[in-house]
């Protein structure tokens, strides 16, 4: 498999959505753009999103001469082009002629024209008048030479609600049918019996909508894998559109880390290269560690949907963001440290939305390249610049991969399913802030991770850590006996294994299928209010538990902590099982970072797990690392507001200095040093 993101131009890519179809009007705008992207080391546009208005102004009127002179005039100028399928946003014409194409909502109302990626995506118009567009746009710039890859729509899922409509009701039975076969196959699955729920036609199905069902827990779990299905569909029918006219152009989609309520680990199977877009909440605090951490966590995820292969970072903010609650200006160097966190995680692009602010609109006030005053001198132009001459610097760094010892298991299902489920606490089972406490461990401690889903291969990793494992699908309770079994090491937590696929209980005690790798059993699961803690001696030392206890009777295991306040004080909160030659740990009890810190260092020294730096580094500095077959690279990064000496464990390259670099090194506020050594 290559590594690069398009054969067409294997460099780093920096650019940004561009929407000249503002300024169709302006030709010294348009000119002026030029100027200042070969100013600012841009090197590609994504053009067309959101221009299906302008490319059919009426039904079956393609204007794409002004698109055509937007990609010649960026190729002569050394500018490429990502062209957009522009399905994002329907045309006004097309929803009054054909008012199916725009979505049902949960109350069942048909919804008007407006607002966008709130289209129909079972309608066969709609997908009639998509294939015709992007039919079109492939067939008079596919082979144009300034084109290198497809990016399909924009943003899906980001929408209020599914859509509801006859068509998705249709083809959601359908999708059942093919799943369950009978009706009293699905009646059983979904525990239907209960309140009298069962089922005697299909047509009784109907989708989740609070005025009907939605109380069904199997069915809301199988509405959101349909919903994955379709929008899967509705991508592959776009790139088979665009696709024969030129096979080598690859094609993405813009995803949205844990936003999206779509499966992305299914979705991942029908695109070329992962994209996303990151809008972190810099400066919200007076630390900058929280969204830094949360940042890194969200490109491991996104990186890790294709293994082995550099992502995009499609979307990113030069300047205040208008959606955020205060619109705070990014400090000076946070621009260029948030844009080489992508690279520091894989990213071989950086991009932004959008090239220029717009004039009017909804989007009118969001950091753009270019702002409202249009010219270079401004201070987000030449951080922008910077972060262009950066990555012509550091090109030897283009192409190389990570590889890391560690996995954390991040199950869209089972996230679902926690959201979805009634107890052990509806006032929140928060699985997210597991994964990013998690992950905040090994991001402080310079430990690279990979994320998996219950379908990943897991037998490469030294570890796997699975917070809240609620939903535990058959096959990867497999995985894990074997991966335990040949000496990995895993770790799992309270309410872990209590039901399969559709959500039903194992019975016969829980953690379910893996008891045995275990070696215990989760008697009773406590759930907490807001603000309650139960105490926990780990060590002599006590730490506080809060919002899930689970209470636990060991078979083989051994206990390494114990309760120690509430009714089951002096009982067992964490275990561990040798299980083959590896081990299995159980924390029963949820804890913070704090003990997290005192947990995990002797568990990485028993498996084996290195930092990719050999010194400690101050607080809020980072160091992650990609490796190519003859060098690795460490990007140091200092998330603090002021300068830090950090010390070297070894001589590197400093690609960006030139210079070779040993002993101690500083790094500015918000700097991030580059740095490469042989393999
Ligand atoms: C999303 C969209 C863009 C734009 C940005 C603004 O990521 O894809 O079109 O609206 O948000 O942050
Ligand atoms: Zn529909």
């Amino acid at each position: 498999m290559t590594t690069a993101i398009t054969p067409k131009f294997p460099k780093f890519l920096h650019g940004g959505d561009y929407n000249p179809d503002q300024w169709l009007d302006r030709p010294d705008i348009l000119e002026k753009d030029i100027e200042l992207m070969k100013k600012s080391h841009c090197n590609c546009m994504s053009v067309g999103i959101f221009s299906w208005a302008q490319l059919e102004p009426y039904e079956g009127v393609y204007r794409l001469d002004w698109l055509a002179d937007v990609i010649d005039n960026l190729y002569k100028n050394g500018i490429y082009t990502i062209l957009a399928t522009p399905s994002g946003g329907k045309p006004a014409w097309m929803t009054e002629r054909y008012p199916e194409i725009a979505r049902v909502n949960t109350n069942g109302q048909h919804e008007l024209q407006g607002r966008r990626q709130n289209h129909c995506m079972s309608s066969p118009i709609y997908r009639e008048k998509v294939r015709q567009i992007n039919q079109t746009l492939a067939e008079r710039f596919a082979n144009h030479p300034g084109v290198i890859m497809w990016h399909i729509s924009n943003e899906f899922g980001n929408t209020d609600s599914d859509c509801h409509c006859e068509h998705c009701q249709a083809a959601f039975r359908e999708w059942l049918k093919n799943k369950y076969k009978t009706l009293d196959n699905l009646n059983y699955q979904w525990w239907n019996h209960f309140w009298s729920h069962t089922y005697t036609s299909w047509n009784q199905v109907h989708s989740p909508m609070p005025y009907g069902e939605y109380t069904c827990l199997g069915m809301l779990l199988d509405w959101k894998r349909f919903v994955t299905d379709l929008t899967y569909d509705f991508i592959r029918a776009e790139a088979e559109a665009v696709r024969p006219y030129n096979p080598q152009l690859p094609v993405t989609t813009n995803l949205m880390n844990m936003f999206g309520g779509l499966d992305y680990f299914k979705i991942k199977d029908v695109i070329d290269v992962v994209s996303w877009d990151n809008y972190p909440y810099w400066h919200s605090s007076d630390s900058e560690i929280g969204q830094a951490q949360r940042s890194a966590t969200c490109h491991d995820l996104m990186r890790s949907l294709i293994p082995g292969k550099p992502f995009m970072l499609m979307e990113s903010c030069p300047g205040p963001v208008s959606w955020h609650p205060a619109s705070r200006i990014k400090r000076p160097g946070m621009h260029k440290l948030s844009s080489l966190q992508a690279v520091a995680h894989g990213s071989d692009t950086v991009q932004y939305f959008q090239w220029r602010m717009s004039r009017g609109g909804f989007e009118k006030f969001h950091g753009a390249v270019v702002d409202h005053y249009g010219e270079a001198d401004t201070r987000m132009f030449k951080e922008v610049t910077d972060v262009g001459e950066t990555l012509e610097k550091i090109q030897d760094v283009y192409g190389s991969t990570v590889k890391n010892d560690v996995a954390i298991l991040f199950d869209w299902q089972n996230r679902w399913a926690t959201e979805i489920t009634l107890g052990p606490r509806k006032c929140g089972m928060h699985y997210d802030d597991d994964i990013y406490r998690h992950h905040h461990w090994f991001w402080e401690n310079n430990i690279g991770v990979d994320f998996v889903c219950e379908d990943s291969d897991i037998s490469g990793y030294k570890v796997v850590v699975a917070p809240l494992m609620y939903m535990l699908r058959e096959g990867f309770a497999e995985k894990i006996r074997a991966f335990v079994a040949n000496g990995g090491t895993f770790i799992t937590t309270y309410v872990s294994g209590l039901v399969n696929e559709n959500d039903l209980c194992y019975l016969g005690g829980f953690p379910g299928l893996i008891g045995d790798v275990l070696g215990m059993r989760a008697t009773e699961t406590d759930g907490l209010y807001d603000r309650q803690t139960i105490d926990v001696n780990y060590r002599g030392k006590i730490y506080q538990a809060f919002e899930l206890c689970d209470l636990i009777a060991p078979s083989t295991a051994e206990t390494i902590a114990e309760y120690a306040s509430e009714f089951y004080a002096s009982t067992p909160a964490i275990t561990v099982n040798s299980f083959g030659k590896g081990k299995a740990y159980y924390l029963g009890a949820r804890m913070g970072l704090d003990f997290l810190r005192d947990f995990y260092p002797q568990i990485m020294k028993d498996a084996q797990v290195e930092p990719v730096i050999g010194t400690k580094l101050p607080e809020g500095v980072v160091a992650t690392r990609r490796t190519n077959e003859k060098e690795a690279f460490l990007f140091i990064q200092n998330y603090n507001n002021a300068p830090v000496q950090i010390s070297l464990d070894r001589t590197y390259r400093d690609l960006q200095a030139g210079t070779d670099v040993s002993g101690s090194l500083e790094l500015g506020n918000y700097g991030i040093a580059i740095l490469s050594c042989p393999k």
